[in-house]
């Protein structure tokens, strides 16, 4: 059992929360507590837990898609050990709770067979749409963790931020063409595609890859488009489509992987911005309007 100190805020809380998401599906019923993710202390064990203690700082997390449910939006949290990371003592709580479902999104957006299927090292031309938020800032910083040549989309007033987390080109999706961009930059088109925003955010995103290229359209469940007809067309001009949801199947390693990338150094967990538990209606409504930088937790007393 873990006290929670933070939750982490992901959109798909506030799309549960009004209404957007047909719960059913997922096997879940309403009402329901949100909320995915979760940093804080362990209190008490079961008795076959050998991972962790009490006292330990830990952070674990859940998906939609999973046999554990939402419920971080609390002071107490029951989770499978499998699914708890240890949190080193240089990671705040507040910046492990940022970690769960935006991190693990962009690395199996990257990096699973079955997604991006991402290498080390290979030198690989990716574009990040939607660079500033949750999981753009991770994936943007694995990318280039990898070895990838990174190309950014943000507005301008995120510029220096994708910047800073190492992107090679950065395109302001409101002022420049983001299609130009990319040509001057890799005129037989690019390898990867990890679109974080919606189906319609891109013009043409297959036009912008090469033969034998991945475009990963993480799944946004509200605005994902005509996605078996998508999918078709691109496997007809020679690109793989796929739509891409997290799984929380080996989350706790998962977890854990990106904290030791952390630990040394080559990953900087997302800016955050705390709001009271009991703040959590304003945090849904920054949150709503799609301007978020970095990630939103809420502070659990
Ligand atoms: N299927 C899954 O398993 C799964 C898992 C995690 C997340 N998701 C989904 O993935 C999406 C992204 O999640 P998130 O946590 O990263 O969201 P987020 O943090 O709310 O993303 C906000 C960021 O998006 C940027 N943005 C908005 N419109 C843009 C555009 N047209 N082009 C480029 N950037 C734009 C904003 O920057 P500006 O202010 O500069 O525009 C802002 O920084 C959500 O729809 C979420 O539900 C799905």
């Amino acid at each position: 059992m873990i006290k929670v100190a933070f939750a982490g805020v992901n959109p798909a809380d506030w799309k549960i929360r009004a209404g957007h998401l047909d719960v059913a599906p997922f096997g879940l019923e309403l009402p329901l507590t949100v909320g995915l993710d979760a940093a804080g202390t362990v209190v008490a064990t079961g008795e076959k837990v050998t991972k962790v203690k009490k006292g330990d700082r830990v952070v674990s997390g859940t998906n939609l898609f999973s046999n554990a449910k939402p419920g971080s939006y609390a002071q107490y949290l029951v989770v499978n050990e499998q699914r708890v990371a240890i949190v080193p003592d240089h990671i705040s709580l507040e910046s492990a709770a940022t970690i769960p479902t935006a991190g693990i999104t962009a690395w199996q957006a990257l990096f699973a067979s079955d997604k991006g299927g991402l290498s080390k090292g290979q030198g690989t031309k990716i574009l990040i749409n939607g660079a500033s938020g949750g999981v753009g800032s991770f994936a943007v910083q694995l990318a280039k963790w990898a070895g990838a040549e990174v190309a950014a989309t943000c507005s301008s007033a995120n510029l220096e931020y994708v910047k800073s987390l190492g992107a090679d080109l950065l395109i302001d999706y409101k002022t420049q063409n983001i299609r130009d961009e990319l040509i001057k930059w890799s005129s037989n088109g690019i390898d990867l595609i990890v679109d974080v925003i919606s189906a319609d955010s891109l013009e043409d995103p297959v036009g912008l890859l090469r033969k034998g290229g991945k475009l990963v359209s993480v799944a946004t469940l509200t605005d994902d488009g005509d996605v078996e007809t998508s999918i078709a067309e691109a496997k007809e001009r020679g690109v793989t489509k796929v739509l891409a949801f997290m799984n929380d199947l080996n989350f706790g390693e998962e977890i854990q992987q990106l904290i030791d990338i952390v630990k040394v150094g080559n990953l900087k967990l997302p800016p955050t911005e705390a709001y009271d538990l009991d703040n959590v209606v304003q945090a849904h409504e920054k949150l709503e309007t799609g301007r978020v930088r970095g990630k939103l937790v809420l502070r659990v007393k």
